[in-house]
């Protein structure tokens, strides 16, 4: 794909527009943090309810003091885990407008590793504020052709290859009692407990009612494809279904297994990877889920992955939150 060149990304983006920019993890619509005007249009374009907040992109941790309180902690972890895939939840700054946050005190602040996205930073020279580049509640696009697809060519957009993880980064709130994970991501919450030497905790802080919501994006089912997705909690229980027809579609954790269930089985099936490494699985996630609505079958079938540690947990997330049924 023939994308839009860096320095008329970077001239956009002075310019108060939007382009998609590549991160390690998914593709994000990126715009000016501090420009309250250039922030609407995001949510305009991704169709984002004004309720769900933006996590702001920095290049290391004197751009994100131009947004956020940062305890010792929390400098901690940006010293260890950036530039990549961990997102702090810190206090906000005055200055940082109310829409990037969406009315919160809080901020959700990150540094992406990917070299073109670190480039656009320092010669924007501030914040860029991304969410990930799909409309609101579709699949995280995990290269430039599926941005192309989501948002036309009206919109640069920066090819920066395939993503290699392929999930969203793990969001980190340390802005309660005890720091907890509201999203699992890349950076495994075993790892951020042994670096911390803390317990981290796991999920959205239960609310009082009248109490704002923690992250009011987490709480939705999203990253669904357009079939409806049935979730199993292991593939075993794929493999026992005996009234599949050919309208069902089957997604195996990796190729292997194809033939065996074809072998049984009248439905379409599709694999997650080559490998049945998770990182392959996580990288090949939402491309695979897209590529079986290509199909136009009644259901899709998916199982969980066995385990939670690393990235697995991630994936895990992500199937739950595609499945319509369980
Ligand atoms: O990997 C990623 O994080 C990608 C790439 C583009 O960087 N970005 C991404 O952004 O996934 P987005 O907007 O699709 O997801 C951000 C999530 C949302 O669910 C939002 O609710 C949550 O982070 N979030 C943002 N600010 C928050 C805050 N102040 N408190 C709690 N949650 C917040
Ligand atoms: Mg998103």
């Amino acid at each position: 794909m023939r994308g839009a060149s860096l320095r008329g990304c970077i001239d956009a983006l002075l310019g108060g527009d939007i382009v998609a920019l590549p991160t390690e993890t998914v593709y994000g619509l990126a715009c000016l943090a501090l420009e309250e005007q250039a922030v609407d249009k995001v949510f305009q374009l991704k169709k984002r309810p004004s309720d769900n907040p933006l996590i702001v992109h920095v290049l290391d941790l004197d751009q994100a003091q131009m947004v956020a309180v940062l305890n010792p902690i929390a400098k901690l972890l940006c010293n260890e885990f950036w530039p990549g895939p961990l997102t702090l939840i810190l206090p906000k700054r005055d200055e940082l407008p109310g829409n990037v946050t969406a009315g919160l005190e809080t901020v959700a602040v990150r540094s992406p590793s990917h070299a073109l996205f670190r480039t656009v930073l320092k010669e924007v020279g501030q914040p860029l504020a991304a969410p990930s580049a799909n409309p609101h509640s579709k699949l995280s696009p995990t290269n430039a052709k599926e941005v192309l697809e989501f948002f036309g060519s009206e919109l640069p957009i920066l090819d920066g290859g395939k993503c290699t993880f392929g999930v969203e980064s793990t969001v980190l709130d340390l802005t309660s009692e005890k720091p907890s994970i509201l999203r699992p991501g890349p950076i495994a919450k075993d790892t951020l407990e042994e670096f911390l030497g803390i317990e981290i905790l796991s999920g959205l802080p239960r609310t009082k009612k009248g109490e704002p919501q923690k992250s009011p994006g987490l709480s939705l089912k999203h990253y669904a494809p357009e079939t409806s997705v049935r979730l199993y909690s292991c593939f075993d229980e794929i493999l026992g279904l005996e009234d599949l027809t050919s309208d069902d579609l089957i997604i195996a954790p990796h190729d292997g297994m194809i033939p065996l269930i074809q072998s049984s089985s009248p439905a379409k099936v599709l694999s997650f990877s080559k490998t049945d490494e998770p990182e392959e699985i996580a990288r090949n996630l939402y491309a695979t889920l897209r590529a079986a609505d290509f199909f136009e079958k009644k259901l899709i079938h998916v199982a969980l992955l066995r385990d939670t540690n690393g990235i697995i947990a991630a994936i895990n997330d992500r199937l739950r939150r595609a499945s319509t049924l369980s």
